[in-house]
């Protein structure tokens, strides 16, 4: 993609935070009071972050990503490059943080039938994230694809999460059973030395591994080689990513709230929180973009909804994350979201510029409630159904706001990604709470390994057989 200066311009996504305001919303908005009286908060959150950035022992190596990769995205994309020659289908194993990324991007940026579309008319091979093990799932994934014409890219920094080992120990077994070797289909993104995937790869003598590095966490590991990798397989622009999340580095360098969108959205979504507002929904007015919703989702949920700050104090504290598309859900949430009770933000993501339009002909000129619609487009109406549904919403006295993309590119995506995670950052620091790690699913975890016969977990095997379901409570 060229990037000229005024190009960039043109192309910055921006924050309209109008609607969060007291002057819009009367007493349901934010005066202009109360986030003076959070500068303070806000300049600390900052300061952390700014101090912090890099640090792996505190898992902030993602602020890095968009500046040190110059190496490893020279060799993906020679790798990207072969794979598009080689294979017909480009599988990726993993889940939560190594899957949502590759999957938004993939959504985003990628034609939407993509795999229906012709070999000629696609960048790539065809391509799947499993991110369940779902056995039918599993099962009718290998109805389609072929596996000695595949190429599995097993995502796992910790390589040790049950679902991507049970789902590489499958298709393992079928390549060998094809008479494939191994490590001729498959591509590691890993830890550098730890975790079972490194075993792996050195009892097959070698498999083309990427290292996802210590500092960087699954939910803040997009921007590395877990999503760059799928992303250049595509034929994805993965440098125009990475500027476009530089760019919004730029962007938040300020501790001035008024300057720095991302802040602005993390004090805006700290103040709610602690009023009560419970609830976030992301609402994106694109089909293109309705994968952010469940790749944000994880990292505002993983990383804010925790039971102790930094210093040892109880907190339960959180925001639960709704995903909503825009219209489509204009039709199934809107009403409560309008109505219901005052416990949510609203964040709409919203594109100026479609890459298609769809004009709408003219037609049933005899009926005026259809022939209105002739001689717009299908853009122009999406975008009058976000702005009216932001004006409705603002009537009914509810906090919403919006993040503007001029256009769904690889830059503004770079940039959308980088906001979402410094405000991540951001918001937990003003919590005070440990953003980067997720102790609460470590229980269902080593409970799973127990029920399974993980040697190690016989003690917990037999506390859960005592916590079976109790017959007088099934009915
Ligand atoms: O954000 C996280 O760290 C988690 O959601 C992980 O991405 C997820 O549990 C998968 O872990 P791993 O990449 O180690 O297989």
């Amino acid at each position: 993609m060229k990037l000229t200066e005024t190009r960039r311009k043109e192309l910055r996504i921006s924050v309209d935070y109008t609607n969060m305001t007291d002057k819009y919303l009367g007493d349901k908005g934010i005066s202009q009071k109360t986030l003076d009286s959070h500068k303070k908060i806000a300049k600390a959150a900052h300061a952390y972050v700014a101090e912090n950035r890099g640090k792996d022992e505190l898992f902030m190596g993602w602020t890095e990503l968009p500046y040190n990769q110059d190496e490893i995205v020279a060799d993906i994309l020679e790798t990207a490059k072969n794979i598009r020659k080689k294979f017909e289908y480009f599988v990726v194993l993993g889940i939560g943080g190594s899957a949502l990324g590759p999957i938004m991007a993939f959504n985003a940026l990628c034609h939407l039938h993509y795999n229906e579309l012709p070999r000629s008319k696609r960048k790539g091979p065809k391509f799947y994230v499993e991110d369940n093990v779902d056995p039918v799932r599993m099962k009718e994934l290998l109805d389609i694809i072929d596996v000695k014409k595949t190429c599995f890219n097993i995502i796992s920094k910790s390589g040790a999460t049950s679902e991507t080992m049970a789902q590489y120990l499958i298709i393992s077994d079928l390549l060998k059973k094809e008479g494939v070797d191994v490590k001729e289909n498959v591509i590691f993104t890993t830890d550098a030395s730890r975790g079972n995937l490194v075993k792996i790869s050195n009892e097959l003598g070698g498999v083309k591994s990427y290292v996802l590095t210590d500092g960087v966490g699954g939910r803040f590991s997009e921007l590395s080689p877990v999503g760059l990798l799928p992303a250049a397989v595509l034929g994805i622009d993965i440098k125009a990513l990475l500027k476009g999340a530089a760019a919004m580095d730029k962007f938040c360098k300020s501790p001035d709230i008024y300057k720095n969108p991302a802040l602005m959205c993390a004090t805006l979504q700290y103040i709610a929180i602690q009023d009560g507002k419970n609830i976030g929904v992301l609402m994106p007015y694109s089909d293109n973009l309705r994968y952010v919703s469940d790749w944000f989702a994880q990292l505002w949920a993983e990383s804010l909804g925790k039971n102790v700050t930094l210093d040892g104090k109880p907190c339960h504290v959180g925001q639960t994350p709704v995903k909503a598309l825009g219209v489509t859900d204009q039709h199934s949430q809107v009403q409560l979201y309008t109505e219901g009770p005052y416990d949510k933000v609203v964040t709409f993501l919203s594109v100026g510029s479609y890459k298609e339009k769809s004009p709408i002909p003219h037609g049933c000129e005899n009926i005026p409630d259809v022939s209105f619609l002739g001689g717009h487009t299908m853009e122009k109406l999406i975008q009058a159904e976000n702005v009216a549904t932001a004006y409705a919403l603002t009537k009914a006295g509810r906090l919403n706001y919006t993040i503007f993309l001029p256009e769904v590119n690889e830059y503004t995506l770079g940039q959308l990604l980088f906001l979402f995670e410094l405000q991540t950052a951001y918001t937990g620091a003003m919590f005070n709470i440990d953003t980067y790690n997720q102790p609460g699913v470590e229980a269902g975890k080593k409970a799973t390994f127990a029920l399974l016969g993980k040697p190690g977990y016989e003690l917990q095997r037999r506390d859960l057989a005592k916590a079976a379901s109790d017959p007088d409570y099934i009915i």
